[in-house]
């Protein structure tokens, strides 16, 4: 087997400079929390692959149902000849996604491609043509996403000239917009919405219900309903996008729950349980949701899902692709989320939380290098900024990333200003590998200077 190195020196000769890595160490297999690399060195992974190996890597319910499609088939396209696992998919988004109204899902490859057919739908059963994102968005590298996309580099430099119809607003930041209220942010928001856009033009409003590439943003308390509110009275559509959100990933389902979306299976249980009495006033769901990364155990797959009307609009043929909702990313879809559900993976990542949270705390009370501590579940971070002050000091959170690295953490940094250290575990990751990793981040704070 070659060396790291031997084969970093063929990429070099090989692959675009454009595709970049974290580490310069390839990796040889991966499972229950760490990825061990062609050298032997074990790593403990606080990516996920950017959050997608939810259920681990080589998950044995998702190695068990990939082998046995393939064996099968590989490959018919759903739009020629259709099979079973693309409708089962469906029905368990349909079940799964916040809303208990009537719903509709397609099948595609990637989290941006998901986002552009959100679009696609929205302009189509509204029939209006502007796009509301938010400051600090990331939604993806195509053409459309990357406009929809806030930061300049690497996602959009010199990439232009970009898709039109896309309105930026800003985003409710509790550690920079001096505390506003998720009211108010949301008020901020919409006020530039209707003076510069018009709500009569617009198609849908489209929010991350935390913001992943953008610095893991939680907004404040009241924002997204805020939004949807609006978006329902002015008969455009509200999009949670929950690529890096979804599934289980913040300790729910999905992660506009924790804002009082009322969650697909509540709204089942509440059907059958009229002992339940009425819905709260205050719950709301968005009108479609776009899912990718954590559905499919590592497999690539994306989809829309939304109110069936909505969903429907489109014409025959209108949505697709060769390869969207592929057999094998479906298979693997249906047994990652069965394990979801077997483990309960959400508590899984509420149980990842209650132990990381306070550990991050106290380094935070140690070190006044950390502004802010945030995030939910298995979706946590820290931002980094000169002491006492929000002035956003990437160099160290670099730093701290790097030493990390060098004591075999694989952590990832991400922010509008590069400046936010993010921990992305497994949600299937060991009590004792998680206190291990939490011991190198201590060290590495400790030994940067
Ligand atoms: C919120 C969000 N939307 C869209 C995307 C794009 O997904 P993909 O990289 O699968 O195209 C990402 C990827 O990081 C994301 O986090």
């Amino acid at each position: 087997m070659p060396t790291s190195e031997e084969i970093h020196k063929r990429r070099t000769a090989a692959v675009a400079r454009g595709v970049g890595s974290v580490i310069s160490s390839y990796v040889d297999h991966a499972g229950g929390g760490t990825l061990t690399d062609v050298d032997g060195r074990e790593w403990i992974d606080f990516a996920s692959g950017i959050a997608v190996t939810s259920v681990g890597n080589s998950a044995p319910r998702v190695v068990e149902a990939v082998r046995e499609q393939v064996a099968r088939f590989t490959h018919t396209c759903f739009m020629v000849a259709p099979y079973e696992s693309y409708v089962a998919v469906a029905e368990t988004l349909n079940a799964l996604t916040p809303g208990g109204f009537d719903k509709r899902t397609a099948l595609f490859n990637s989290g941006a491609e998901a986002v552009e057919n959100a679009v696609k739908i929205a302009r189509h059963a509204t029939g209006r043509p502007a796009i509301v994102v938010f400051d600090h968005a990331y939604h993806g590298r195509t053409n459309l996403t990357m406009a929809m996309t806030a930061k300049n580099m690497p996602y959009k430099h010199r990439f232009g000239p970009f898709a039109g119809e896309i309105y930026r607003v800003p985003m409710s930041y509790p550690f920079r917009d001096g505390g506003l209220s998720g009211a108010e942010a949301a008020a901020r928001a919409l006020d530039q919405v209707d003076k510069q856009v018009g709500a009569a033009n617009v198609a849908a409003v489209i929010a991350e219900p935390i913001q992943g590439e953008g610095g893991f943003v939680v907004p404040a308390d009241g924002f997204l309903p805020a939004l949807a509110a609006w978006c329902r009275d002015a008969g455009a559509l509200f999009v949670a996008d929950e690529i890096q959100t979804g599934f289980c990933r913040t300790g729910s389902w999905f992660a506009c729950e924790w804002e009082g979306a009322v969650s697909g299976a509540a709204a089942r249980a509440h059907v059958a349980d009229p002992r339940r009495g009425h819905a709260r006033r205050e719950e709301w769901a968005p009108d479609l949701v776009t899912i990718a990364k954590g559905i499919a155990g590592g497999l690539p797959l994306g989809g829309v899902t939304g109110r069936a009307e909505i969903m429907d609009a489109v014409h025959p043929g209108g949505l697709g692709g060769t390869y969207g909702g592929n057999p094998l990313a479906c298979a693997a879809a249906l047994a990652a989320i069965e394990t979801m559900r077997e483990l309960d993976l959400a508590a899984a990542a509420r149980r990842i939380e209650s132990v990381t949270m306070p550990r991050l705390r106290a380094l935070a009370e140690r070190d006044p290098r950390i502004g802010d501590v945030r995030g939910r579940g298995a979706m946590l971070a820290v931002e980094i900024v000169a002491p006492g002050t929000i002035i956003p000091d990437a160099a160290t959170a670099g730093a701290v990333s790097a030493a990390c690295h060098r004591s075999g953490l694989l952590t990832l940094t991400c922010g509008t200003y590069g400046n936010v250290l993010r921990f992305l575990p497994p949600l299937v990751i060991g009590d004792t590998t998680l206190a291990r990793a939490l011991e190198i981040l201590d060290g590495a704070f400790d030994t940067t200077t």
